[in-house]
C-alpha cells in the first residue's frame, strides 16, 4: 500500500464535530467517537498540497468554478459509472442536505406528499416536515438482514405523492441498489410522475464486489424528473469544505432548482472546496481504491470478530459506505437502555438506530473509516459491555 491508513491522528481541539462535541452529544467526553460520517484518515496529500498552493496566494476573494472543475466531475462520472453528463447539467450547492431542502422548497408545494425509505439518513425527514410537506414512509423490508424496497407499497403511495427521496447507496443499511432494483423503482416513479432526489453522496464508497448505478442513468425519461446529488466530501474526507454538485439534465427542472439556489445567494461557493474537489477527481482514483480495500478489511475484521465472540449481535456487512448497521434486538433492551449501555458501559459514541426512523429500533450505526487499532478497540468495548447479558 502506498498510503498509510493505520496512522492515528489526534483530531481533538480542531473544532471537529465528531471529537469536540462529544460532551454535548453523548453527555460525556470519554466515549470513543465512531458516529458522524467523516473519516479518521488523512485527507490525501495531493489534495492538501493543492489547497496549500492556492492558500499561498495571498488573496481569497470572490471566485467562480472554471472549466477544469466541471471537466473533473464529468470525467469522474464517465470513468467510474459510464454516465455521460454535460457541463450545463452541473449545479453547485454548499452541501447535499442544503440541496435536498432547496429542492423540496423549489419543486414542491406545502401539503405535497414526499416519500422516504426508512431506516434512512435522518435529515431527509426534517427536509420534508420542516417545510410543511407530508412525510410518507416507504419502509425498507428487512429479511434476515437482507434489505429490499417495498415496491408493492410504493406503487400505492406513489399515486398521490409528488416526490421520492432515494438514498443510493443507502445509508445506514449499506445497500448498493442493483440496476434491476433501480429499473423497477424508475418504472413506478415514471408511471406516477414522481420527482426524484437521488442522494448519491456515497456512490464512490461501493465496496469490492459491488457496483454503483446512478439512478438517472437507468432510463432516458428520468432526465426530466431526477436530481442526482453527489460530492467528493465523503469519498476524500472533505466534508468541512462544503462543496457538492447537483446533476439535473433537463433544462426546465434545472432552472427551477438553479433559480432557488441563486435566490438564496448560496451559489458562490467555497474557493478551497472547488480546488479540493477538482484535485480529488483528477488524481484520487488510486487513493480511493486503497482506502476502500482498507475499510473493507476493517469491516470483515469487525464482523468476523463479533460473530465469533458475540454471536447474538447481528452485524450487517454493507455493500457500500463505511457505516455498519448493528442489530442488537436479541439482547432484549429498549432503545433508551441500549443507548445508555453503548455510551456508559461500552464507552462508545455511535448513532442510535432509532434516529433513522421506522425499522431503526434496537439498531446502532458504527463508522469504520478509522485505523484498524480503533476497530479492535471497538470490538473489545462492545464485547465487554454485552457478553454478560
Ligand atoms: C446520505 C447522506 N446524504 C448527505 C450527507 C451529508 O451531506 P452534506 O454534508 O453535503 O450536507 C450524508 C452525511 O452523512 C449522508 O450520509
Amino acid at each position: 500500500m502506498k498510503y498509510n491508513f493505520d496512522k492515528q491522528i489526534d483530531r481533538t481541539n480542531t473544532s471537529s464535530v465528531k471529537y469536540d462535541l462529544r460532551e454535548l452529544i453523548f453527555g460525556q467526553e470519554d466515549v470513543l467517537p465512531m458516529w458522524v460520517a467523516d473519516m479518521d484518515f488523512e485527507t490525501p496529500d495531493f489534495i492538501r498540497d493543492a489547497v496549500k498552493t492556492r492558500a499561498d496566494h495571498a488573496i481569497y476573494g470572490y471566485t467562480f468554478r472554471g472549466e477544469s472543475y466541471y471537466q473533473s466531475i464529468i470525467d469522474w462520472f464517465n470513468a467510474r459509472y459510464k454516465w455521460k453528463i454535460e457541463k450545463d447539467s452541473i449545479v453547485f450547492s454548499p452541501g447535499i442536505v442544503p440541496a435536498v431542502n432547496m429542492a423540496v422548497l423549489a419543486l414542491t408545494n406545502p401539503g405535497d406528499r414526499i416519500i422516504v425509505q426508512p431506516p434512512v439518513y435522518f435529515p431527509f425527514f426534517t427536509a420534508v416536515s420542516n417545510h410543511n410537506r407530508e412525510l410518507v414512509h416507504n419502509q425498507l423490508i428487512n429479511q434476515d438482514g437482507n434489505y429490499s424496497m417495498d415496491f408493492e407499497l410504493l406503487e400505492q403511495q406513489a399515486k398521490d405523492a409528488r416526490m421520492l427521496i432515494l438514498c443510493n447507496p443507502h445509508n445506514p443499511v449499506g445497500r448498493a441498489w442493483r440496476r434491476d432494483e433501480l429499473e423497477k423503482l424508475a418504472a413506478i416513479c415514471l408511471r406516477n410522475n414522481l420527482l426524484v432526489i437521488s442522494d448519491e453522496i456515497h456512490a464512490d464508497l461501493v465496496l469490492p464486489g459491488y457496483k454503483h448505478t446512478p439512478f438517472a442513468s437507468v432510463h432516458p425519461d428520468l432526465k426530466a424528473s431526477t436530481l442526482t446529488m453527489h460530492a467528493a466530501s465523503k469519498t476524500f474526507n472533505l466534508a468541512g469544505l462544503a462543496t457538492s454538485a447537483i446533476i439535473i439534465e433537463e433544462e426546465t427542472l434545472r432552472n427551477q432548482f438553479k433559480q432557488f439556489v441563486a435566490f438564496l445567494h448560496v451559489d458562490m461557493g467555497n474557493l478551497f472546496g472547488a480546488v479540493a474537489t477538482e484535485t480529488a477527481f483528477n488524481e484520487g482514483a488510486e487513493w480511493l481504491t486503497e482506502m476502500l480495500d482498507y475499510v473493507h478489511e476493517n469491516i470483515v475484521f469487525f464482523a468476523d470478530s463479533l460473530a465469533e465472540k458475540l454471536p447474538r449481535l447481528k452485524v450487517y456487512k454493507p455493500e457500500a459506505t463505511y457505516m455498519v448497521w448493528l442489530d442488537f434486538s436479541l439482547f432484549g433492551l429498549n432503545d433508551e437502555e441500549l443507548k445508555d449501555k453503548i455510551i456508559k458501559e461500552a464507552g462508545l459514541g455511535l448513532n442510535a438506530g432509532i434516529d433513522f426512523g421506522p425499522g431503526g429500533s434496537q439498531f446502532m450505526r458504527i463508522n469504520l473509516a478509522c485505523p484498524r487499532q480503533t476497530v479492535e478497540l471497538a470490538v473489545s468495548k462492545i464485547y465487554q459491555a454485552f457478553s454478560n447479558l
